[in-house]
């Protein structure tokens, strides 16, 4: 089996992301060269334990590594106060101590909640990130951001806490749905959007064989993603800068998901769908991005079908002023101003903290009437 190693270089806090398939059942054996002592915590929802907790725990009993197990339900809604609650409480009653370490085996919702649990329980365990959806290898499970929801919107009380390593497992994608699978999509196009035109070009040319099940293009699409995350990661791990790149389309798509609610109706990576595409929109409508820019990514998004606006999801009544109020409780915002990543084109994108609100209501007003 070959694995590609992609590294997040931090000094101290490092860490190797394997991309490989059957990593969860070598996931023991890969672990023990970086766990403090021999015991974890593997922390799971339902839905995923069922399908692949078997495998890991054999391959953690194979490795003589003592494990407790939490399981969560799955859903955007475990990531909230009560969750966090009793998965800690739920570990604490293990009788952990400071060389113990979490493991999340899950998407983006097990990997966020389990790494804000490992940032605060006994001031700081170490945490493993064993990824099982597209959208969290490519990454949710990259970078060291965890958090949990409020009320008031996505991600708002977290911590920035890295990893110790991270396995993303090829076979793990085969049991995934495919409307997960294609919300995880978009976040591997936003890496050619952001900086990296060829790429975009190999997702046109390659993304619905992608979607349709090809592991090479799988693996090369998560490679490739988590080699411009670490990247990005490795220069600005606090996001004081470039790392807000990462967040093209997630102003908007936040303010879509808030509005929806974190009950499923409404997939992350949809969100971020949308709101790519509401940026390149806005971009071109303040001149700054040519308008067939807009439309090759609107284009390749319908083409393995991505969600190409707000028409797209059923039953919700928006208006422009409930969305720039949830913007505006957005973690970006700064003296007041929403930040948006905006762009020059495919591959130029850039961080603009200048957006005029009559423009964000334009561009909200049209796509709500599209
Ligand atoms: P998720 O964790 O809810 O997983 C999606 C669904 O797929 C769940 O129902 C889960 O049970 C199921 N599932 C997972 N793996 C499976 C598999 N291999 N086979 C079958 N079913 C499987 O969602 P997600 O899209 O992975 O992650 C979304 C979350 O990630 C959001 O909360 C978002 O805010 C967060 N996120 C965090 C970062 C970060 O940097 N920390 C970045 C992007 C997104
Ligand atoms: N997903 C955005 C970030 O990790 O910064």
């Amino acid at each position: 089996m070959t694995v590609d190693a992609v590294r997040v270089g931090l000094d101290a806090r490092s860490d190797d992301i394997l991309v490989g398939d059957g990593l969860i059942a070598g996931a023991g054996a890969r672990m023990r060269a970086v766990l403090p002592a021999p015991r974890v915590v593997v922390v799971s929802d339902e839905t995923v334990a069922g399908l692949h907790l078997p495998a890991l725990l054999a391959s953690l009993d194979a490795a003589g590594i003592r494990h407790d197990r939490v399981i969560l339900p799955p859903g955007e809604a475990t990531k909230d106060f009560a969750h966090l609650q009793h998965l800690c409480e739920a570990t604490l009653g293990f009788g952990i101590d400071r060389r113990t370490t979490l493991v999340a085996l899950g998407g983006g919702v097990i990997g966020d909640i389990t790494g804000f649990a490992a940032a605060i329980l006994l001031r700081g365990l170490g945490f493993v990130q064993v990824p099982t959806t597209l959208l969290s290898q490519v990454d949710s499970a990259v970078g060291g951001k965890t958090a949990i929801d409020m009320p008031a919107g996505k991600n708002l009380v977290g911590a920035f806490h890295q990893p110790l390593l991270v396995l993303a497992d090829m076979a793990a994608l085969a049991t995934l749905p495919r409307r997960e699978l294609l919300a995880g999509y978009a976040e591997v196009v936003k890496y050619g959007l952001i900086d990296d035109p060829a790429f975009f070009a190999w997702c046109e040319a390659n993304g619905g064989a992608l979607v349709g099940g090809d592991v090479d293009a799988r693996r090369h699409a998560v490679v490739a993603s988590c080699r411009s995350k670490a990247a990005i990661v490795a220069r600005d791990e606090r996001e004081t800068g470039d790392r807000a790149l990462l967040n093209l389309g997630h102003t908007f798509g936040h303010a879509l998901e808030v509005e929806v609610g974190f009950g499923g109706a409404l997939l992350h990576g949809e969100a971020v769908a949308i709101g790519i595409l509401m940026a390149f929109d806005l971009s071109a409508r303040l001149g700054l991005c040519p308008a067939e820019d807009a439309a090759r990514v609107r284009r390749h998004f319908g083409a393995v079908g991505l969600p190409t606006g707000l028409a797209t999801i059923r039953g919700e009544r928006w208006t422009a002023e409930r969305l720039l109020a949830h913007m505006g409780k957005d973690k970006k915002v700064r003296d007041g101003r929403v930040t948006f990543i905006l762009t020059r084109g495919i591959g130029k994108a850039f961080v603009a903290r200048d957006v005029a609100v009559a423009d964000v209501t334009g561009l909200l007003a049209d796509a709500i009437a599209a």
